[in-house]
């Protein structure tokens, strides 16, 4: 079996007191998608940052094509592209001239500068674009051009961190399908993500990290097995109801009760919304409100850890009190 393009090995890094990762270990192989997912605060970074050379673990190993990243970062740098959440776009240039930036940082020819920008720019959608200060784009378009600034030196690996954050739906599905033509032509690539919707669209392979552990690994099937793949929430006007409406319909699916909201994870939404409304109604129980929905993040983790996807404080604001009680969160 010939070697994965990525390999992470027992990964470890500490900012201070805080270990942002705890023994992380995962694969990409050649031409696959792996999709980081994690909250905030999860590790997501850290782990891309070590990958691409950026930083360096307390300890563990990082393998990118087979070359240490540690013992071989230059080659290792010029087989990897980068697109990040903070897009690396110079808002002073134009998009051509970013492209071409980058085209001499990376040692190409004049000639295939000049190809492989017009290329891209067509290719992202930008030609309308092309000659206009970055600073007018809007926020999908950065990303594009961000994108479009990591591909130009035409790397297999591609490390995406974040590459929807912020965006409108729109522009979301629209990174997604430049995304899927990328790696329709062969490219490896690891993509982290708050979204479980878009590991699920894009990545081949789930890990799920929290706290800087993995908590999940498998394809997006499998994790969805574990705690299904539809999400019905009901609503009534009291706890009561609620209370009997979650004993009686614990043959649909696993439910979760918050107060008077009921949330049952099925998997087979259409039948199991059907029995829902018969078990309420024959307990003629008045919802005030029902819905059926795709499980989130969210969902994912109350599965999986017992406990919802928590925002840690910004990063410029940690306090030695935050990093102390986070450091005790981790022994929790
Ligand atoms: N340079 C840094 N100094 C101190 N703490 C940091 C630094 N970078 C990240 N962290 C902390 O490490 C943890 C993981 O951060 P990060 O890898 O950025 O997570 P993610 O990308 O999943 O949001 C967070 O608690 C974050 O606050
Ligand atoms: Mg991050």
């Amino acid at each position: 079996m010939a070697e994965p393009a990525i390999v992470a090995e027992h990964l470890v890094k500490r900012y201070g007191v805080l270990e942002a990762l705890k023994d992380v270990s995962f694969s990409v192989p050649e031409g696959e998608v792996l999709g980081l997912l994690g909250p905030n605060g999860a590790g997501k970074t850290t782990a891309v940052r070590i990958l691409t050379t950026l930083l360096r673990p307390d300890s563990g190993r990082a393998i990118v094509l087979g070359r240490d990243v540690r013992d071989d970062a230059a080659r290792v740098r010029a087989s990897i592209g980068l697109a990040g959440q903070n897009a690396a776009v110079d808002e002073n240039l134009t998009a051509h001239e970013n492209l071409r930036l980058v085209g001499r940082l990376t040692h190409m020819s004049t000639g295939d500068i000049k190809s492989r920008s017009d290329e891209l720019i067509e290719q992202f959608s930008l030609a309308h674009a092309g000659n206009r200060l970055v600073r007018t784009f809007s926020g999908g378009m950065r990303r594009r051009l961000d994108l479009a600034l990591a591909l130009v030196h035409r790397p297999p690996v591609l490390f995406l961190d974040e590459p929807t954050t912020g965006l409108d739906p729109k522009g979301r599905t629209d990174l997604w399908t430049v995304i899927q033509r990328l790696v329709g032509k062969g490219t490896t690539v690891l993509l982290t993500t708050q979204y479980l919707e878009e590991a699920d669209q894009l990545a081949n392979n789930i890990v799920v990290i929290d706290h800087g552990s993995v908590i999940a690994e498998g394809t997006s099937a499998a994790l969805k097995g574990r705690f299904g793949s539809t999400v019905i929430e009901v609503a009534f006007r009291d706890e009561t109801a609620a209370t009997t409406a979650s004993e009686r319909l614990a043959h649909v699916g696993t439910v979760a009760r918050d107060g008077s909201r009921l949330k049952v994870s099925v998997s087979d939404g259409a039948p199991a919304m059907l029995e829902t409304v018969r078990v309420i109604d024959g307990a003629h129980l008045e919802p005030t409100s029902m819905a059926l929905r795709e499980p989130t993040l969210d969902d994912v983790f109350l599965a999986l850890t017992g406990h919802a996807a928590e925002e840690p404080p910004v990063e410029d604001d940690v306090s030695e009190a935050d990093l102390a009680r986070r450091g005790k969160h981790k022994t929790a």
